[in-house]
């Protein structure tokens, strides 16, 4: 058992193969975080690190005012609020008379094998051939009988601890609960850095790194959604801690909805690390008995550097997140209309764009927006999912067996949630959106958001998707989501449960994911919002990839994917080969290299195929062909990165790595024009140092070398190329 309780000490002790995470009942009753990190001896370490300390005016509990032992100062699991300590809380609760506290004492505890899973949330599972374990600590205030349930799972071989939070209202009266962490780590020492993934529309997930010192950093989302601007997963590490070296520790939220992250150092010299949904505008109201579950925050721990970090994340996120068949099977590369006809377009222009597509080596054709309703721009048409017959000259199903005879898959694009107010929806059901009585909502792309919160604007949902999935021959889905929340209020709720509407949504919009996705697990679901604003381990969890973003230009994209890569894994990430110039950065780049980085993604096309030459077409299929070639070892391998985008602005390079160390594929891309000739060595990981690999080099020449010298010297990478070029180096075991 990876968890075991020393009933003397009062010790948890949590293991993974490379970790341990370690925290106590203290003598008070709190429970104290001991130690997260490498790998533990077998010893006790509470007397190396449960000391008591205190601080000049730092509040005692009133029955140890004589000792050390002071809130604000120790290292918690959980912290209290309003009763001692001023740091970050993890709870903050309006008790029924009126008073603003939490003491949480250790009642009990639980352990048993398997992964909990949580209620109306998605989480990880455990597969039936892994080890993962569970712990549940119950902590309660006496004075209130508010308790507290902290979850913990262990996926041992994994080195992966999932947190998450339930809170009961154990007392006779109505609570009302203002911030709920799902995670807090209290760390007894500085010098961390805090590296984060930032953004805006089309360009999201870029990445940032800021010591953590006594002002805080923070990063979140308000919008109702994960959004572009703030990515729900972050990383935490030593100062000089770079791919293959220092102490790191990756924390991912699995929500779909406003959240925050926060890390800051104390008076003291500590570090506070916490990780929930965002207080703002959120409050739940819990009667007598009743529960509230904060999401899931996926944490992992590397003594060395960041590559190993996203390996433990990529796996988990790869093995434990998705129950979609299409984690294990092949998935189709796709060629989608969206940037070749926007909205104009007939049916005869889709079908022969996939039938030009299969020229491309494609699998799959993807109809975008504008099929539906009176969709012809932006302004009309969301909320009426009817095929709009006069301008695909006739039925889905007549496109979708053209498509289908063309020798391609069809996959269908909607945007469930939205409604445009020129739709019949919205001329039936005007108070099915969110609004606030007195006031125009704001509008974002022209159009409302539904009120999911509502169980009949669900079932409509769920009805009207279902039903064109189950009326036509459709194998894939893209699930959109074009704006944010703003007007969050529910014309269904009373005045007192206005608070809880931004997590409702949430909870509404897993209830559509249940109802569609859950329901039709032979079709492949891809998540997208305004390109990747809702990129989270939350979607993960139904679908297995999610478009990255609407800025589909190659060299933005290495950034985009560089960032994106560290919690998430490649088989996740949409990615296109889209025309040149491109349309967000009029920006020209070579097929090959779009082709190369689209590669490191899901792979397909964002093409008029009708309008490309044979010759073009020819040059496509070959880079399908490639990456269908590399397809194992880019969505199941480790993924490197080889460079960092921000740092070296002369080349970018990234390595896929076959997991039994068999085969590698690195690809590089100059970033601009040279007047010398350069030459940069590139570096292979992940390699057997005592095996023989074979590769050819740039000039054509095949080499057999070990994998010692390979990783050690590297291979030559001539920059003395035009800009923006590329190469890809297939390295095989011999
Ligand atoms: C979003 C998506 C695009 C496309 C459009 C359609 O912006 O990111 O890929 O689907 O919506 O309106």
């Amino acid at each position: 058992m990876s968890i075991q309780f020393f009933p003397e000490t009062k010790t948890f002790r949590l293991d993974t193969k490379e970790t341990s995470y370690i925290m106590s009942v203290s003598r008070q009753g709190h429970l104290l975080h001991l130690y997260y990190g490498g790998k533990l001896g077998d010893d006790d370490i509470s007397v190396l690190t449960a000391g008591e300390i205190r601080t000049g005016f730092s509040p005692l509990p009133y029955e140890y005012a004589d000792g050390r032992y002071s809130l604000d100062c120790m290292p918690q699991e959980f912290s209290t609020d309003g009763v001692g300590d001023f740091r970050y809380t993890s709870i903050s609760v309006v008790n029924s008379d009126g008073s603003y506290a939490f003491d949480g004492k250790y009642v009990k505890h639980r352990i048993y094998s398997g992964k909990y899973s949580l209620d109306c949330l998605p989480s990880l599972f455990s597969n039936p051939d892994e080890k993962a374990d569970t712990l549940e600590v119950e902590l309660a205030d006496k004075a209130t009988g508010v308790r507290v349930t902290l979850l913990y799972g262990v996926f041992e071989d994994k080195d992966v601890i999932t947190r998450a939070v339930i809170v009961k209202n154990g007392g006779n009266d109505k609570i009302k609960l203002r911030r709920i962490m799902s995670c807090n780590l209290d760390f007894r020492r500085v010098g961390f850095d805090f590296i984060h993934f930032y953004g805006h529309a089309y360009l999201e997930r870029l990445t940032e790194r800021e010591h953590v010192t006594h002002a805080a950093c923070e990063i979140g989302s308000v919008k109702g959604t994960p959004g572009h601007e703030h990515n729900p997963s972050v990383v935490l590490c030593d100062r000089n801690a770079n791919e293959e070296y220092g102490e790191c520790y990756g924390a991912a939220l699995l929500y779909t909805g406003n959240f925050i992250c926060n890390a800051k150092v104390d008076q003291l010299n500590q570090t506070r690390f916490v990780m929930g949904i965002h207080p703002e505008k959120f409050e739940f109201v819990l009667n007598a008995d009743d529960t509230f579950t904060a999401p899931e925050v996926v944490l992992t721990y590397s003594d060395s550097g960041f590559a190993k970090m996203t390996h433990h994340l990529h796996d988990v996120f790869r093995e434990n997140a998705c129950r979609s068949k299409y984690m294990k099977q092949r998935r189709p590369v796709l060629v989608n209309n969206w940037e070749a006809t926007r909205f104009s377009f007939t049916g005869e222009k889709i079908v022969s764009i996939a039938r030009e597509g299969k020229k491309l080596g494609a699998d799959l054709f993807v109809l975008d927006d504008g099929w539906f309703g009176a969709r012809n721009d932006e302004h009309a048409g969301l909320g009426d999912w009817t095929v709009n017959r006069e301008k695909m000259g006739g039925d889905l199903s007549d496109i979708i067996k053209q498509v289908n005879d063309a020798g391609l898959m069809f996959g269908l694009w909607f945007e469930p949630e939205m409604i445009n107010e020129d739709s019949d929806l919205y001329r039936a059901h005007p108070d099915w959106v969110l609004k606030i009585p007195g006031r125009q909502p704001a509008i974002c792309r022209n159009q409302l958001v539904l009120d999911i919160t509502r169980q009949d604007v669900q079932d409509y949902i769920i009805k009207a998707v279902n039903n064109i999935l189950d009326n036509n021959h459709i194998e894939y889905v893209k699930w959109d989501f074009n704006r944010y929340l703003t007007d969050t209020y529910s014309a269904l709720c009373d005045n007192e449960h206005q608070g809880e509407i931004f997590h409702r949504f949430v909870l509404g919009f897993y209830k559509l994911l249940d109802g569609i996705i859950l329901t039709h697990p032979d079709i492949l679901f891809e998540g997208c919002s305004g390109g990747g604003s809702r990129f989270d381990g939350g979607m993960l969890c139904y679908q297995p990839q999610i478009w990255c973003s609407d800025d589909t230009d190659a060299v933005w994209r290495t950034k985009i994917q560089y960032g994106t890569s560290f919690a998430y894994p490649v088989s996740s990430m949409g990615a296109h080969v889209s025309a040149c110039p491109n349309k967000k950065t009029q920006r020209t780049v070579s097929f090959k290299t779009r082709a190369a980085v689209a590669m490191s993604g899901t792979f397909g096309y964002e093409l008029d195929t009708t309008r490309m030459t044979d010759a073009e077409k020819a040059e496509c299929a070959e880079y399908t062909k490639l990456f269908r070639k590399y397809y194992d070892i880019i969505t199941y391998g480790d993924y490197y990165r080889l460079t960092n985008p921000f740092e070296n602005t002369r080349y970018v390079a990234w390595e896929h790595a076959a997991k039994d160390k068999s085969e590698c594929l690195i690809t590089a891309v100059t970033m601009d024009a040279y007047t010398q000739h350069h030459i940069m060595y590139l570096k292979p990981r992940g390699l057997d140092e005592n095996a023989m690999y074979e590769t050819e080099l740039a000039d054509g020449k095949v080499i057999i070398m070990s994998g010692k010298t390979l990783m050690k010297v590297g291979l030559p990478f001539d920059l003395f190329v035009s800009q923006y070029e590329s190469r890809q180096f297939y390295i095989k075991k011999v």
